[in-house]
């Protein structure tokens, strides 16, 4: 039997002893910034309201809530309002059993906004704002649209403010997105936090995700597959250069219709905080998106065909997974233009 060494002292296994039990009595206090983190409390109401027109049942604690009663071809301008009210209060929201054409599609984004400039692919035929997000069976790239915590776009000069994603096709494992609460994130800060943070801003790029799906990603004809096959051309074109450059925004963002403010930062396209170091600005950042992150303030959705998503933003980061090889994966994605972020 090998020693095993204890509280810096060599035992035999046979003879290790129990735990001290000093060190396990001493106050949790004592153990702050250490050791176990405990899930914040407080501050949690992701209740649905009593709406009239539409039914929202909560999907977890933190955010994210399934609409029921709406056939999301043939909505009322009543039932409108309630499923915008329910999409700021949930952050994201979701309808299942939803056949819709890309017409339909289109048009239930258009009551959110004119759509966005996609930063990635330019539509399907006949449809320029209808996004294909498809991953083929024999893909075996090791990166997928969407990987990374993200909001979407951010490094555009006015980001996308609301994204709608409609499934076709799921596998059969797999292939879920999951979301976080930047809202609920920043609400819980500490006052002396938040007050080192206000003012500061985040420059975003596309530059490490073009990095990873240079290395990562299979040339094919798909917005991950294209960035890919840029790894063999001898100049990357102005458009791409522009995101590259990308553009700096507030870290801390007020919602322009309820006010609300959230973190804006993610972990796939903030690259800096201006006017820090790369050094002063890295553990900010980190910290910030591990905070955002953290298992409380999130909620998984399970996809499944005909299901329509929808997600603010402003007010949450989301994440695909690359988890469903051997198998296909096809949606549709439609974007809502945005505001300059203050
Ligand atoms: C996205 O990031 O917009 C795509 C999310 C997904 O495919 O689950």
């Amino acid at each position: 039997m090998r020693d095993v060494i204890y509280a810096g002292r060599e035992f035999s296994r046979a003879r290790v002893p129990a735990p001290d039990p000093m060190i396990v009595c001493v106050p949790p206090r004592l153990y702050s910034g250490i050791g176990m983190r405990l899930h914040p409390t407080g501050k949690f109401d992701n209740r649905g309201e009593n709406y009239r027109h539409i039914e929202a049942r909560p999907l977890a604690a933190a955010m994210g809530a399934e609409i029921v009663g709406v056939d999301v071809r043939d909505v009322r301008d009543e039932q409108f309002q309630e499923i915008r009210g329910a999409l700021f209060r949930h952050k994201m929201i979701y309808f299942r059993n939803q056949k819709l054409t890309h017409a339909d599609h289109e048009q239930f984004s258009l009551r959110f906004g004119p759509f966005a400039e996609d930063a990635y692919t330019s539509g399907v035929t006949g449809h320029r704002d209808v996004h294909p997000l498809i991953k083929e069976a024999d893909d075996r790239s090791e990166m997928v649209f969407g990987e990374g915590w993200h909001t979407d776009s951010p490094f555009l000069a006015e980001p996308p403010s609301i994204t709608m994603l409609y499934s076709v096709e799921i596998p059969p494992l797999g292939g879920d997105t999951i979301w976080a609460n930047s809202a609920l994130a920043y609400a819980l800060l500490s006052d002396t936090y938040r007050h080192m943070i206000d003012g500061l801003k985040v420059r975003f790029s596309i530059r490490d995700v073009l990095r990873s799906a240079q290395r990562a990603v299979e040339q094919r004809n798909s917005p991950i597959g294209r960035l890919a096959a840029t790894r063999e051309a001898e100049r990357l074109s102005d458009d791409l250069m522009r995101k590259i450059e990308g553009n700096a925004h507030p870290i801390v963002r007020t919602h322009p219709v309820t006010g609300e403010k959230a973190l804006y930062v993610d972990g796939a396209y903030a690259i800096n905080i201006e006017g820090m170091l790369p050094e002063e600005s890295a553990p900010i950042l980190k910290y910030l998106t591990d905070h955002i992150t953290q298992h409380a303030f999130t909620c998984r959705l399970r996809w499944q065909s005909e299901t329509l998503a929808i997600w603010d933003n402003r007010l949450c980061i989301h994440q695909a997974f690359n988890d469903y090889q051997g198998y296909r994966r096809e949606l549709y994605r439609t974007t809502v233009s945005g505001e300059k972020p203050r």
